[in-house]
């Protein structure tokens, strides 16, 4: 059996600020480039393009966290994942940039009705010739709902709702048949009516009635993207996701993770083993020696606010640390936000105790991801076992300072993927669901 080829995304932000806490200030960040031009996203994408990337991941929430100390002062002050600029508006210029490069843009459902999600979506893929993927959420943040003026639901609530979000969304995408298109100049007849099916849903959350205005784009329906890790979550991503993202910090983790994903897919759903790519968050520092790669790892470190740490970790867990002792161990603590991501600190030292103080700075640092300091050789040799043992089938690539961190994997660690035999050398096909799917 031919051993399995990785697949990657570079996971960023639509911001002065990705998912590492501090990385603006970091003297290699954006420099010569303003995240809010349209030139750096260019240059982004066609740097992850190089690197024969899947795609560009881009998460999103949809207001400044605000749950520290009820407030969203820290948020701001050490930009927290703030200014967060509107992802699905640079899709069009990373795919305008680039001929294979997908896009996942992360859209949630909470305040957007299905009519106008899906019609943005179909659009947005035949914009890309079929190159958009939906990274799928329901806003976990209280800021989200604040903003919003709405009452925030509780996770049962939100995943029985999307379940008829999804339903509504998949009748809209499947509502034309294929030839319904006529365009017959001599008769003056466009489409046929009989072929562009009205689409009528009456359901407990959700109503419409009308027909999907946009006709059938390059994939049909955009790539399903999901990373639930509840167990509601993780049941809505084994039925409808096509790449499901997860954050483990032990190949041990991993590895009872893959093993619960696939048999919910193929036990609860039944769907196809491989059907369904994970796809790993990892950090990665890399550099020619060991020496010069644990320099820049140190220096990444040296750029961690540790209130805005704390502030970052509030929001994504849905309690405020403020209100605690900082030498509490975080496993005597029960959070009701993001689940998952909770459980990579719970485990960042194979379960031995964390501090608060200490879960603060790991989480800020990169999410609870794994992080490879080291040469190119160090970090393919962990990545080979994350696939081989951890049951990973890709990676996606969380941002320290950009561009330098992408154009940096991309020139080291890439070809010593190639060489192993481990990573495409070019891409085999024509739309994002072809090569994320492919093998
Ligand atoms: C790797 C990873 C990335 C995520 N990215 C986002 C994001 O960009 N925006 C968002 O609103 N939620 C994001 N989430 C949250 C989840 O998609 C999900 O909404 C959240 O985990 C709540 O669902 P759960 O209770 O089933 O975990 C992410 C989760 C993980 C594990």
């Amino acid at each position: 059996m031919t051993a399995k080829k990785a697949h990657l995304l570079g996971f960023v932000q639509h911001g002065v600020n990705s998912h590492a806490t501090g990385m603006w200030r970091h003297p290699k960040d954006k420099v010569g480039w303003n995240f809010a031009r349209p030139e750096y996203w260019q240059h982004m994408a066609r740097t992850m393009e190089r690197g024969l990337f899947d795609a560009m991941f881009i998460a999103d929430e949809l207001a400044p966290y605000n749950t520290h100390a009820d407030s969203s002062d820290l948020t701001v002050k050490f930009a927290v994942q703030f200014p967060t600029h509107e992802p699905s508006t640079i899709a069009p210029i990373i795919t305008g940039a680039t001929k294979h490069l997908g896009v996942g843009v992360t859209l949630s459902t909470a305040f957007e009705h299905p009519y106008s999600m899906a019609r943005r979506l179909s659009s947005l893929d035949h914009l890309s010739g079929g190159r958009i993927a939906w990274n799928i959420v329901s806003s976990y943040s209280k800021s989200e709902w604040d903003a919003y003026g709405a009452e925030m639901s509780d996770r049962g609530h939100r995943y029985e709702r999307l379940e008829e979000y999804m339903d509504l969304c998949y009748k809209l995408w499947t509502s034309w048949e294929p030839d319904a298109i006529i365009a017959d100049k001599e008769s003056g007849i466009y489409a046929d009516p009989e072929k562009v099916h009205e689409v009528i849903h009456d359901g407990p959350f959700f109503k419409s009635r009308g027909r999907h205005f946009v006709a059938p784009s390059p994939q049909g329906q955009p790539v399903l993207w999901q990373a639930g890790s509840s167990e509601r979550g993780r049941d809505f991503a084994a039925k409808h996701a096509e790449a499901i993202f997860a954050v483990l910090p032990t190949v041990a983790r991993m590895r009872e993770y893959s093993a619960d994903l696939n048999s919910r897919l193929v036990e609860r759903f039944g769907r196809p083993k491989g059907s369904v790519k994970l796809i790993f968050g990892v950090q990665t520092v890399v550099a020619e020696t060991r020496e010069e790669a644990q320099a820049k790892y140190d220096r990444i470190k040296a750029c961690i606010p540790p209130e805005g740490a704390l502030a970052w970790m509030s929001g994504h867990f849905g309690l405020d640390f403020s209100k605690y002792d900082l030498n509490e161990h975080i496993q005597d603590i029960e959070v009701p936000g993001i689940q998952g991501l909770f459980e990579s600190i719970l485990y960042a030292r194979d379960g031995e105790p964390v501090t608060i103080g200490e879960a603060a700075i790991i989480y800020a640092q990169g999410m609870g991801m794994p992080v490879l300091v080291g040469t190119p050789q160090d970090i393919a040799d962990k990545l080979e076992v994350f696939m081989d043992d951890g049951g990973a089938d890709g990676f996606m690539l969380i941002a320290t300072y950009t561009p330098g961190c992408f154009e940096e994997f991309v020139d080291l660690v890439v070809p010593e993927l190639q060489r192993r035999g481990r990573y495409r050398t070019e891409y085999s096909g024509a739309t994002l669901r072809e090569n994320l799917l492919a093998n």
